[in-house]
């Protein structure tokens, strides 16, 4: 069975992917840090390892016999703190 990775799975669009991957048959890992995406929102079926795709292991490890990758992993919104901080310049500039 075909194996693919959905970097970003437990967010938004890597959730739906990742359920549309299953649905045609599949085999799914996500990695995934949690940081924006729902551990709920993983798709059952798949495999899930949380970890930062900056982290070089963690990619080894989760690349090990897989045929394709999608990646979805991103921080589409600021960070909260990148937020407070331009705020904070804002009001001093
Ligand atoms: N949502 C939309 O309508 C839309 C439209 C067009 C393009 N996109 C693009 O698609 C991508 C995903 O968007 P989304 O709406 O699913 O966002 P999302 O925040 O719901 O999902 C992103 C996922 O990436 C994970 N993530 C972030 N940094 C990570 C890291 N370092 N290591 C591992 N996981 C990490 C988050 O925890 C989250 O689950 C983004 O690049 C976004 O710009 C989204």
């Amino acid at each position: 069975m075909t194996t693919v990775l959905v970097t970003g799975g437990a967010g938004f669009i890597g959730s739906h992917l990742s359920q549309a991957l299953l649905d045609k048959g599949y085999q799914v890992r996500i990695l995934d840090n949690l940081i924006y995406g729902k551990r709920e929102w993983i798709p059952t079926g798949a495999d899930f390892i949380e970890g930062n795709i900056c982290d070089l292991a963690t990619c080894h490890q989760a690349m090990a016999g897989i045929t394709g990758v999608f990646h979805c992993a991103a921080c589409p919104v600021l960070h909260p703190l990148l937020m407070i901080l331009i705020s904070a310049l804002k009001l001093i500039l």
